[in-house]
């Protein structure tokens, strides 16, 4: 096991995943440390006190959670595995892994990687075999049918990615399941000795100190075992699960017998202990999100809560979102928040307008570190960074080659970390994807001794949050307030912070059911702290702040 510094939990203290600010690193795009232009290991281990440093001058974030290192052929990045006990000799070795997780703890902060177990490569020794014959040990790893009686696919079934879930393959006359790319075969959960392989992966990476994982797509785990197909929405029905492909999901993914499996998880990381894991549960309705957490203790500990991605820049469609979640959430579970990640434009492409400059940015982070949940950061989001702009002939990613408007190149470009050659990402002539145009403007060197910057902002708004048991521990209680506001209170113990939060371009004037409150934390470096009467309280344009009460 990696050597560590981090402290043992004492019986009644919170685990440290409830409390912690997680870091999503893109790995490709974070630090080149070998000059071929994609990011690796190494390059990260290279970047670990800007991560932080255990002092106020770094960002200070507690969790890394590494997109997928494992062999990959990278039809999709990373998310089409060909072994997952290994490290993908672009991303470095695995003792540039085990040096990573040992500084990382060295400096409190944990580490955990993605897996991805819904699909492999089509290229992983487990799939090759499968495919040879159809008596083969593994040929039941996977799903294979027959054509159906007109010799198309079996079913109706649809590619997250388009077109249909399956592909005929020539050798054995059968069909096989992607639910993503043909080059990403869906494994069989039906079948005992995949879960046991699986879980023998997961104590593979525990047992080397991993402090846990994302987990990729894990509501698609399980099908339907009469592999039925998908029914088309009613008329004038409203169905909370067509969301790809305008099928109802009932039978493609989010079966009961995926619980069975989480559970089993749950026991490995609970027997390791102090580890965790965060389901991406890519479905829309948080009540079927919620059931993966069992009854809060027994399934997953963290499950990602997507609905800021699509949630346009207003106040109140913000309370509903965190207003429904506060409902529908088990008590004992901790619910997630997230502005952006590799998948989706980054938020501050989507908030922007471009009068407001970033004040959007600071409002919403000011929001996602003081909500009641563990929030996950997107690298380069504490600076600004927005989608970058790629040329047609620089497409990487496999859905923006089959559907340019939705690619997902311009949120996965290479971190600014200067505005010198090629932002300092990398000594390479280029970077895998081209920088953003304003990397000149927009980088670490330029932001981080400007006491006005957006990521001087993250930095004070993270280290306020780990000093305040209101927002890491209390409870949440929105209250009514002017158009355009969002005002919510947090209280643990005797602390109660009250957190304002202006979405317009003008001031808001507030009417609090408080007579006085300390300002402590504000979006505008420039406005006072201390004591003000709170009967009539004025946030500026687009400002938030955070108050003793
Ligand atoms: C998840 C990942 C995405 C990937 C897909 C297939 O949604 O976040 O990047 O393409 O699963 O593995």
């Amino acid at each position: 096991m990696a050597e560590t510094n981090l402290s043992t939990r004492a019986a009644a203290e919170p685990e440290w995943w409830r409390e912690a600010v997680f870091y999503e690193i893109y790995v490709r795009s974070f630090q080149d440390s070998n000059g071929d232009g994609v990011g690796d290991l190494a390059g990260i281990t290279q970047r670990l006190d800007y991560l932080n440093d255990g002092t106020p001058n770094s960002l200070g974030v507690d969790a890394l959670w590494l997109t997928p290192i494992n062999p990959s052929p990278m039809f999709d990045f990373g998310y089409d595995v060909s072994d997952y006990c290994a490290v993908d000799p672009v991303f470095g070795t695995l003792g540039d892994l085990d040096r990573l997780i040992a500084e990382a703890h060295r400096r409190n902060i944990r580490v955990i990687l993605d897996l991805v177990p819904n699909h492999t490569s089509h290229l992983h020794a487990w799939f090759r075999e499968s495919r040879s014959s159809p008596t083969n040990r593994k040929r039941d790893w996977y799903v294979w049918r027959d054509p159906a009686p007109d010799g198309g696919p079996p079913n109706n079934w649809l590619s997250v990615f388009g077109g249909p879930a399956w592909t005929f393959d020539e050798t054995t006359g059968q069909f096989y399941l992607h639910s993503f790319l043909a080059e990403q075969p869906d494994l069989n959960y039906r079948n005992p000795a995949v879960v046991d392989a699986v879980e023998h992966i997961i104590e593979f990476w525990l047992d080397r100190g991993v402090d846990g994982f994302r987990v990729d797509v894990i509501h698609k785990m399980v099908k339907d075992a009469l592999l039925r197909s998908n029914p088309k929405p009613e008329p004038d029905k409203e169905h909370p699960i067509v969301h790809y492909g305008g099928q109802v999901h009932a039978y493609d993914e989010d079966q009961p017998e995926v619980h069975e499996i989480i559970r089993s998880w749950r026991q490995i990381l609970d027997r390791f202990g102090e580890r965790t894991m965060v389901g991406e549960v890519g479905l829309y309705d948080p009540v079927r999100i919620a059931a993966y957490h069992g009854n809060g203790h027994d399934e997953l500990p963290l499950a990602f809560n997507f609905r800021f991605l699509w949630t346009s820049w207003d106040a109140a469609e913000f309370r509903e979102r965190v207003d429904e979640i506060e409902r529908v959430w088990p008590p004992a579970a901790q619910p997630t928040y997230v502005l952006s990640n590799h998948d989706v434009p980054r938020h501050r492409s989507r908030f922007d307008a471009a009068q407001y400059g970033e004040a959007h940015a600071r409002v919403a982070a000011l929001m996602l570190l003081t909500l009641r949940g563990t929030p996950f950061l997107y690298y380069g989001e504490e600076i600004g960074m927005r989608d970058g702009v790629i040329p047609v002939e620089r497409v990487c990613d496999p859905v923006g080659k089959r559907f340019p408007a939705v690619g997902r190149d311009p949120e996965r470009t290479p971190m600014q970390w200067n505005g010198g050659h090629v932002a300092g990402f990398t000594t390479a002539a280029d970077a895998w994807l081209p920088l953003s145009s304003e990397h000149e403007r927009i980088n670490v060197a330029t932001e981080q001794n400007d006491s006005h910057s957006l990521l001087s902002f993250y930095r004070r708004a993270i280290w306020y949050r780990k000093r305040c048991r209101a927002l890491t521990r209390g409870t949440y209680r929105a209250l009514d307030s002017t158009p355009d506001t969002f005002v919510y209170v947090r209280e643990y113990d005797n602390a109660c912070r009250l957190v304002a939060l202006n979405f317009a371009a003008e001031p808001r004037t507030l009417v609090l059911p408080f007579e006085s409150g300390r300002v402590e934390l504000s979006t505008d470096p420039d406005r006072a702290t201390g004591a003000s009467p709170l009967r009539s309280f004025t946030l500026a344009p687009s400002e938030g702040v955070v108050m003793a009460v």
